[in-house]
């Protein structure tokens, strides 16, 4: 389905950070259809990233592949150097590399609440900051968009739904809303633009074990008011429409697209 024109984004520059697989895939793939040129970021799948670059421009797009890990300052500021180099500024930047280390939590170890909370969190801290700077020394430039920049924080319903045997990966969440809200409010007189998306559960390589099984997927159903499981592209649709005027006046507000997942499903007959 192709919702919007090919030239919606025409002529902006997108980052798309965890680029090479799953929902970040599909915002890269969803943003080039409409004329945004992209860099797909991927920390170690090389062959991916490079399948996508190709893939996106074999449909006449633009894009390149860059490597970095979203947790080492070092490396962003060297992928935010690689991509105005190579394009001379960022309009959007979809903040989208995460990752799950579960463990029941008496067992979790430093190593695993570290890990998570650096690339779900801190990484987002380092990708935005290196484009909110950006954003700024560059002003808006009308003919591009009303924004001087866009950000997208991809977070996940569990910012907001408590998840046992993954406290690492709900508090990184929950931190990453606050930190959407208070960065949007602090760079909206820029005309800087900062939302989340928070996806219920959608299929990829993330989460496979939860729908890869015809028994795994009805229990997964039953969480899901909507009765079917997210498709990466509907996160890609909706990325499109945060990144470009049509949303100007939304900043500082998540987008919850979880086929109801947020509902609390058991009142349908409970309570
Ligand atoms: C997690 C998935 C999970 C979904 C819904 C996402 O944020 O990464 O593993 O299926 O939330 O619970």
């Amino acid at each position: 389905m192709n919702f919007y024109t090919q030239e919606l984004l025409k002529g902006q520059r997108a980052l798309v950070t965890g680029g090479s697989s799953g929902i970040g895939a599909a915002v890269c793939r969803a943003l080039a259809k409409v004329g945004a040129k992209v860099v797909v970021n991927y920390v170690s799948d090389a062959v991916g990233a490079d399948q996508l670059v190709n893939e996106i421009e074999a449909e006449g797009g633009t894009a390149i592949a860059i490597q970095a890990d979203v947790s080492i300052e070092d490396d962003v500021k060297r992928m935010f150097s690689e991509m105005i180099d190579a394009w001379g500024s960022i309009d959007i930047l979809v903040a989208n590399a995460g990752i799950q280390w579960d463990a029941p939590f008496h067992e979790m170890t430093l190593e695993q609440w570290n890990k998570v909370l650096a690339v779900n969190l801190t990484g987002q801290f380092l990708c935005a900051r290196e484009a909110v700077n950006e954003f700024n020394r560059r002003g808006v430039i009308s003919d591009i968009s009303c924004a001087a920049g866009k950000i997208i924080c991809m977070s996940s319903v569990h910012d907001i739904v408590p998840w046992a045997g993954h406290v690492n990966y709900a508090t990184s969440k929950g931190g990453l809303l606050m930190f959407m809200k208070s960065l949007a409010q602090e760079v909206a007189h820029n005309r800087i633009r900062v939302n989340g998306i928070s996806p219920g559960a959608i299929k990829t390589p993330i989460n496979r074990h939860a729908w890869e099984t015809h028994e795994a997927e009805a229990e997964l159903l039953t969480l899901i008011p909507y009765q079917r499981v997210g498709d990466p592209m509907d996160i890609g649709h909706a990325a499109v429409w945060l990144a470009s005027d049509a949303s100007d006046y939304m900043t500082g507000t998540t987008l919850y697209i979880d086929g109801g997942m947020t509902l609390y499903p058991g009142f349908r007959e409970g309570g």
